[in-house]
């Protein structure tokens, strides 16, 4: 029997009947804080493009990600900011000994053991022209790309990463990070692959922030069509085959769907990655008094984890702890 026997409204009636059936919590478990890091000495300088994030090395490195943990977050997602003299068309920085992430892993594995390190992996921030692969004939050389992805896992590892996260979505990226790792004997790196990374104008912020936008976009030849669903399906499937541990759906609320039928069909945690873009609207939005930043934050990230995401890769992280603990 339906109304009036069935009354909804009835478990709504008070804000401790309301957190008694509360189906989704987030806690700082949830999160992953992306980290911008750069090999100059104690670097700390903000973002402009990306209000709230910094440049960091060294001291003040180490300095935020003491806090980060403290917070209760277990994990972070390092990203390298290299200079113009740091890149080449091979992106050498990136598998040298001396590069940004590199040293910054060496240094956080020391000081803050406790926090899973985590390294996204493109050669596109370390090359002059800021592709993500290696060109042939003005196109991505996907197999030749892979064989830097492979060195360049196994210089993180060495360096103390725990996790390699590669974003480049070239084909057999996941069995290209195993063998390598496995061959130097870093059998227990975890590789984290993008596997349904779409093509977006919402990676626009960072693109700006980091110095990464290629001369000619050739994004869509490797990262998804937003209007494929299907496809992403196809895309972790052949991530987990190669043997990938966890993966990644980016960006967030416009895969919300991919995310729920990930969860479905696949039993690896998911991480899903909330951009810049993303984060951006929200900010800008609540600039200019057309809505309450903070609250629709907080709603962005418990519906991502309601869609079936295990962890969210925020760079809202800490501000949503303090919103938790108010
Ligand atoms: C590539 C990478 C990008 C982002 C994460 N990893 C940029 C791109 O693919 O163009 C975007 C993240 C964001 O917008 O927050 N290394
Ligand atoms: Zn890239």
């Amino acid at each position: 029997m339906a109304f009036p026997a069935q009354r909804p409204r009835r478990l709504r009636t008070t804000a401790q009947m309301r957190d008694m059936v509360r189906e989704t919590r987030l806690s700082p478990s949830d999160f992953i804080l992306p980290l911008f890091v750069a090999s100059d000495k104690d670097a700390e300088r903000p973002i402009t493009a990306m209000p709230g994030c910094k440049v960091l090395s060294g001291k003040p490195l180490i300095k935020y990600a003491k806090k980060i943990r403290d917070h209760g977050v277990p994990a972070i997602l390092l990203f390298g900011i290299a200079t113009r003299s740091e890149k080449d068309l091979t992106a050498s920085t990136a598998s040298g000994s001396d590069g940004p992430v590199q040293t910054a892993l060496a240094q956080l594995k020391d000081a803050v053991p406790d926090l899973v390190l985590i390294a996204d992996l493109c050669l596109c921030e370390y090359k002059s022209d800021g592709h993500c692969g290696i060109l042939k004939d003005g196109q991505i050389d996907n197999d030749a790309t892979l064989e830097r992805i492979g060195a360049i896992a196994t210089a993180y590892a060495r360096s103390g990463a725990d996790v390699i996260a590669p974003s480049g979505m070239m084909d057999g990226m996941v069995q290209a990070i195993r063998t390598a790792l496995d061959a130097d004997d870093f059998k227990n790196t975890a590789t984290m692959p993008y596997s349904a990374k779409f093509a977006s104008a919402l990676y626009g912020p960072f693109k700006a922030g980091t110095d990464s936008s290629p001369e000619v976009g050739l994004h869509h030849t490797h990262q998804m069509d937003m209007a494929n669903g299907r496809e992403a399906m196809r895309e972790i499937a052949l991530d987990l085959d190669e043997g990938a541990d966890l993966i990644i759906i980016k960006p967030a609320l416009p895969c919300l769907d991919v995310i729920r039928d990930a969860r479905e069909r696949f039993s690896v945690p998911i991480a899903a990655y909330h951009v810049s873009g993303e984060s951006a609207m929200i900010r800008a939005a609540g600039e200019r008094g057309f809505l309450d930043a903070d609250k629709v934050m907080m709603e962005s990230l418990v519906c991502i984890k309601r869609a079936g995401a295990d962890m969210i890769i925020t760079y809202s992280a800490l501000d949503a702890i303090a919103q938790l603990q108010r």
